[in-house]
């Protein structure tokens, strides 16, 4: 295409993409260049904005380029269509901002004559009462529908602004933000506009950071609106101007807003700090928004099933609250490859998400109730309750019911919108629910629902929260039901990629890619025997996390570490405080402590009596969790030394995993891995199962190279490693050997539910609904 290009000219892991301008230049030096743009219109027609909009002056308009699709897709880069008649001179220049020797002749643009809105201000003008929340420098064009230059009049073409810093600014006394770009050559501000507290930003996922949104003119009239293109010098540099634009809307929305707490955290130095907080730094993507079922499910034959699923889904809405959904939110369940019960103890896990999904159709409504149905109302009875946000109390005291886990969610949605300082009015809801993920499978059936169901709030009253804010919080308000989970289901959920099994870290919560050898294959086998962990949390998963914090508290008395009442008592912070580092532990220190926990903890049951003499105190105080309380409530013996190793272990395997990954190791190797994991929940953690133990131990004799339980065990499914090129005989074998003569597989008619080979699938997303409405195949009489 004749586009002008930047991005990359030579290198495959960039995000570039063109301007459909005529220039011979290409940028061949940069490298990881993130890019994105505002696709407003110029013309004060705010409905139209976006990119794809020949009218509203998105990307994708006019005639140059390749442009064809939403986001104007080309070859391998997808175009800006600006038009052909962009003046060159404009455009021939170095893209690369890394340049800081921009060749750009900004004063030929004669800016202030041209473009009456592109003033010159003085810069210093009303800045000194503002606070800068970020400073980041770009390269800055804008779009133009129509543009006079001399007697000519141009149509849909982007300019070169040059390069600068971009700030986004926040007044002192007014609390408001605004978002200002000087260009550095001539010192004239080139952008001057508000930041609404609506505006809609996307980034389109593969392409580094593209943002549509409406932006008007600071000091302007709010009806005229501009179309601005960025690019940063890299992806963290981007990622810093998309946080602090998040920031500036959450601001700009909410009156007034509250500082951020500065007191330091009540634990002694060196304890592993809040991790919200630290959350709030680490790199983060925007929740995707999806308008095809493509971009969720790919080509798979699950397509027009899936589409299906979701008419379905749009006409339960309408029959139910007699309108049409506003919007559909889904999050998936997951698998895990290797890692686990280490989450909660601070170690990083590898999960991958998977197909399986919890959806959410919504709208607000104005009752001030939350009404919820879920599509399967056999099973699950229909609840209404008061819009309380924040106030809302998680109920359980007859025992989990199925909606607490949506409450859960719509709780954690106001916990962090208040934390973050937005000012959320309660809106009443019409919602309905419908799942794939088998419940009671360890496929994380529940976390989905609640990642679902935060999101799901989220999008009723207009916030938007990256992914990393999502997945902690997810990860604390489902602890409302009374489990003491950590933070795997709930990132990978929101995290997850397609095709990619991801390294998961916690406190921060972050995430990477793992690279599996290209005939890895996973198969789920689902044991059918029930894993209700909310339920029987006391007597299992909470007693196992509570053995852990006092296994810690115990090895620490005898090495010198002390933990204090309230801090996050971990085997991963136990190391870190006797190590005094940060840094991520390695395979020879993880084994250290494996070490440590053989040495200083005996094998045989601990009872509560020895456990305080040995800490010098009441566990119940240290501890300080009502969820431990119970635990002490119903139980006499305690393992720590087996819980102990078991998670030194396994942190260690995991990074043993992820090594072999990186350097392109086998299969086998991986297989083996998984299976000391199996071994060691079996045996030193004993979450297993008579189930489960068959199905691993089939699995490896079937062929599988590694067979595994996956998530929190005592039922629920296998994971299983298998040579892609064997997977169906695998499947067909495990069927034979299980399934055939399984009471409890022969009522469930679809075969899916229970064993199936899933790659990695799409973390969660909101899905435009405006493609599933039209539902006129489908009889709704047939859906009640
Ligand atoms: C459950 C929890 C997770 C994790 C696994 C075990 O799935 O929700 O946080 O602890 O068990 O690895």
């Amino acid at each position: 295409m004749s586009g002008f290009s930047f991005g990359d000219g030579n290198s495959n892991t960039s995000s570039s993409f063109s301007f459909g301008a005529q220039s011979d230049t290409k940028d061949s030096n940069a490298t990881t260049s993130s890019t994105f743009s505002f696709g407003a219109s110029t013309t004060g027609n705010s409905g139209t904005s976006g990119f794809g909009s020949v009218s509203g002056g998105g990307f994708g308009a006019g005639g140059g380029g390749s442009s064809n699709g939403l986001f104007g897709s080309g070859t391998n880069a997808p175009a800006f269509g600006a038009n052909q008649t962009t003046n060159n001179a404009e455009t021939k220049k170095s893209s690369n901002v890394n340049n800081e020797e921009d060749t750009t002749d900004a004063s030929s643009m004669k800016l202030p004559e041209i473009h009456g809105k592109l003033k010159v201000i003085d810069v210093k003008t009303g800045e000194e009462d503002e606070e800068v929340l970020c400073t980041v420098r770009s390269k800055l064009y804008v779009f133009y529908k129509e543009d006079k230059y001399g007697d000519e009049v141009r149509k849909n073409l982007w300019k070169s602004r040059g390069t600068g810093d971009v700030k986004i600014l926040r007044h002192k006394q007014t609390g408001k933000c605004r978002l200002l770009m000087r260009q550095d050559k001539v010192k004239k501000i080139c952008a001057n506009v508000a930041i609404p507290a609506n505006a809609n930003l996307k980034r389109e996922e593969g392409q580094g950071y593209r943002i549509t949104t409406s932006l008007p003119d600071f000091d302007g009239s709010a009806t005229e609106l501009r179309t601005f293109a960025f690019k940063f010098k890299d992806d963290s540099a981007s990622q810093t101007f998309f946080d602090n634009f998040e920031k500036a809307k959450a601001f700009n929305g909410g009156t007034p807003v509250p500082e951020k707490k500065t007191t330091a955290p009540s634990v002694k130095p060196g304890a592993v700090t809040n991790p919200v907080t630290q959350t709030k730094n680490a790199p983060s993507k925007a929740v995707p928004t999806f308008t095809t079922l493509r971009e969720i499910y790919g080509n798979s034959n699950q397509l027009q099933r899936q589409t299906l699923r979701y008419k379905n889904l749009c006409a339960r809405f309408r029959a139910l609250y007699n309108e049409e959904p506003n919007f559909i939110i889904r999050a998936p369940g997951r698998a895990n490859i290797i890692g686990e019960h280490i989450d909660y103890m601070g170690f990083s896990v590898m999960p991958f998400a998977l197909e399986n999904d919890t959806l959410i159709a919504g709208s607000t409504n104005t009752s001030n109730r939350v009404q919820l149905n879920h599509t399967d109302d056999m099973k699950f009875d229909p609840v209404t309750f008061d819009a309380e946000g924040k106030n809302l109390k998680v109920d359980t005291t007859n025992g989990v019911q199925w909606y607490n886990y949506f409450q859960c969610g719509y709780r954690g949605f106001f916990d962090e919108a208040a934390e973050q300082g937005k000012i959320v009015a309660p809106k009443g809801m019409n919602l309905v629910v419908n799942t794939t993920v088998p419940l009671g499978s360890g496929l994380s059936s529940s976390s989905s629902f609640v990642v679902c169901s935060f999101l799901a709030s989220a999008r009723a009253h207009d916030i938007a929260f990256n992914q990393q804010e999502v997945g902690t919080r997810c990860q604390k308000c489902e602890g409302y039901i009374g489990t003491m989970g950590g933070g795997m289901d709930q990132a990978i959920s929101v995290t997850g990629e397609k095709g990619k099994a991801k390294h998961v870290e916690f406190f921060p919560l972050r995430t990477a890619d793992v690279s599996l050898p290209s005939n890895a294959s996973f198969v789920i086998a689902n044991s059918l025997a029930v894993s209700a962990k909310a339920v029987t949390a006391d007597k299992q998963y909470n007693l196992r996390v509570t053995e852990c914090k006092l296994g810690a508290i115990i090895i620490g008395k005898q090495i010198g570490v002390e933990f204090v009442k309230g801090e996050n008592i971990t085997y991963r912070a136990l190391a870190e405080k006797f190590l005094k580092t940060k840094n991520a532990l390695s395979v020879e220190q993880l084994i250290q402590f494996e070490g440590f926990c053989k040495q200083h903890l005996h094998s045989k049951p601990y009872t509560q009596n020895e456990i305080e003499g040995l800490i010098g105190g009441s566990a119940t105080v240290i501890l300080d969790d009502r969820r431990c309380d119970n635990v002490f409530n119903v139980n006499s013996e305690f393992y720590l030394q087996q819980r102990g190793v078991h998670v030194y272990s396994e942190a260690r395997r995991v990074l043993q995993f992820k090594d072999t990954c990186a350097n392109a190791g086998t299969i086998q190797e991986l297989g083996r891995l998984m299976n000391e994991s199996g071994a060691s929940c079996a045996e030193a953690f004993d979450c297993s199962c008579v189930e489960l133990n068959q199905i691993t131990e089939l699995a490896i004799r079937n062929g599988a190279v590694g067979s595994r339980l996956t998530g929190a065990g005592w039922g629920g499914s296998t994971v299983s490693l298998v040579d892609s090129k064997d997977v169906d005989t695998f499947m067909q074998k495990m069927y034979d050997g299980f399934y055939k003569n399984n009471e409890r597989a022969r009522a469930i008619s679809d075969k899916k539910m229970y064993l199936f080979s899933s790659a990695p699938a799409q973390g969660a997303g909101i899905v435009e609904v405006g493609n599933f409405l039209s539902i006129d195949d489908i009889n709704v009489n047939d859906l009640l």
